[in-house]
């Protein structure tokens, strides 16, 4: 049996008992009136956390299938692309972007800052014939969450669309894609919906259909193309509702985390995930490490920071794993050397987790020759109730 780490990273995450048992469930056939049902049910609560009437798919893979499926849907090659770039996950957006042979633009930012407003503006109103802005909402490495409630403002009033990477905050950060205007929302099973990876999703707006109807077509095949997703939930609806084997196991656990994050009301499960978050920054501050993006404009999923004395962060990262069978990450490349960064969505965000992962980190500092009072990492645990 291998060792079981507690997952303080950005996932994936640990899941409940209630959503790990599902996975072990007998495997039953992805049609008939029972799969029907269960689909159904999913994909309303999907919609639910999306914030969307528009059309919700479940598709086997990673966050990153859901990415292709939407640039790829949306846009034929050559077309003209925005990306907004502060991180690594927008590169990663515009290598995408290049393997669909798209005329990527790319708009560059300090990657310790929110995207900025006005120089997207003053691009959109310059170019012509955009295809669509492609971005990230929340830059994992670094815990920056970019406003992309105004961006799909932009969106809105250039009457271009708007195709979001939300991998790291669906589920975890308010995120309206109805209201913000949001085409294609593309996120995973394995973050912030807490349950285990295996599963993209994907919202569609109706902007977003008429764009794929007249386009027609991208070229870019069949299995992620939104078009043929549709075209079988429409022709087989009533009993084998898409055109792939669908992984129900992964199905049914996602149902049982999704029902859970809506009994506790999606406004309180924000609330809960921001105090977790402040517990854990002020716990960080305390004990001498420096956030690494100000707290004001950081991701209530994730914690990056510098380590006092500029101790290497792989030692702080040996340390839990080895003694504390605790699981954390390195900040971005750039500042990889001195900054940790830890995780707390699903089960990590426990009372139980928490705890250990604080006083592991202070002993951590211990371990390296840093003299700090017991208990000082706990200093902003009372946040955990009060926020
Ligand atoms: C913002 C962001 N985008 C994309 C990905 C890739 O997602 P996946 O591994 O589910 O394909 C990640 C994974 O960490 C992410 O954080």
């Amino acid at each position: 049996v291998s060792r079981r780490y507690t997952l303080m990273i950005p996932g994936p995450v640990g899941v409940s008992e209630e959503v790990l048992r599902e996975m072990g469930a007998a495997i039953q056939a992805h049609y008939g009136s029972e799969w029907v049902e269960i689909f159904r049910e999913t994909v309303a609560l999907l919609g639910q956390i999306f914030q969307t009437e528009g059309t919700v798919f479940m598709l086997p893979g990673s966050g990153t299938a859901g990415i292709d499926a939407g640039i790829g849907g949306l846009l034929k090659r050559g077309e003209r692309v925005l990306i907004p770039i502060n991180g690594w996950f927008a590169e990663r957006l515009f290598r995408i972007a290049q393997a669909y042979e798209l005329d990527a633009r790319r708009l560059e930012f300090d990657i310790l800052q929110p995207l900025p407003i006005e120089p997207i503006k003053e691009f959109l109103s310059r170019e012509r014939d955009i295809g669509a802005i492609l971005m990230v909402h929340h830059e994992t490495h670094t815990g920056i969450v970019n406003p992309l409630g105004e961006i799909g403002q932009l969106g809105r009033e250039y009457d271009v669309p708007l195709i979001v990477d939300a991998v790291s905050s669906l589920g975890g950060i308010d995120l309206k894609v109805d209201e913000w205007s949001i085409d294609v929302c593309a996120t995973a099973s394995q973050k912030g919906l807490e349950a285990p990876p295996g599963l993209a999703l994907i919202s569609i707006s109706d902007r977003a259909w008429r764009i794929m109807e007249a386009k027609g077509p991208t070229g870019h095949g069949f299995y992620l193309d939104p078009r043929v997703w549709r075209e079988y939930l429409e022709k087989w609806g009533d009993w084998h509702p898409s055109h792939v084997t669908l992984p129900r196991n992964n199905i049914l656990a996602l149902r049982a985390s999704l029902r859970r994050i809506l009994a506790e009301g999606l406004e309180e499960h924000f609330t809960r995930y921001r105090r977790v978050s402040k517990a854990v920054k002020s716990g960080f501050k305390s004990m001498g490490f420096q956030l690494l993006v100000d707290e004001a404009i950081s991701s209530p999923t994730v914690t990056t920071a510098k380590t006092p004395g500029g101790i290497k962060a792989e030692r702080i990262r040996d340390f839990l794993r080895d003694q504390r069978d605790i699981l954390i990450s390195f900040g971005p490349p750039k500042y990889r050397e001195n900054t940790i960064r830890v995780g707390h969505m699903g089960e990590e965000m426990r009372f139980d987790h928490v705890v250990p992962l604080l006083c592991g980190l202070e002993d951590a500092l211990r371990d390296c020759g840093i003299d700090i009072p017991h208990g000082k990492s706990l200093a902003g645990i009372h946040a955990f109730w009060e926020g």
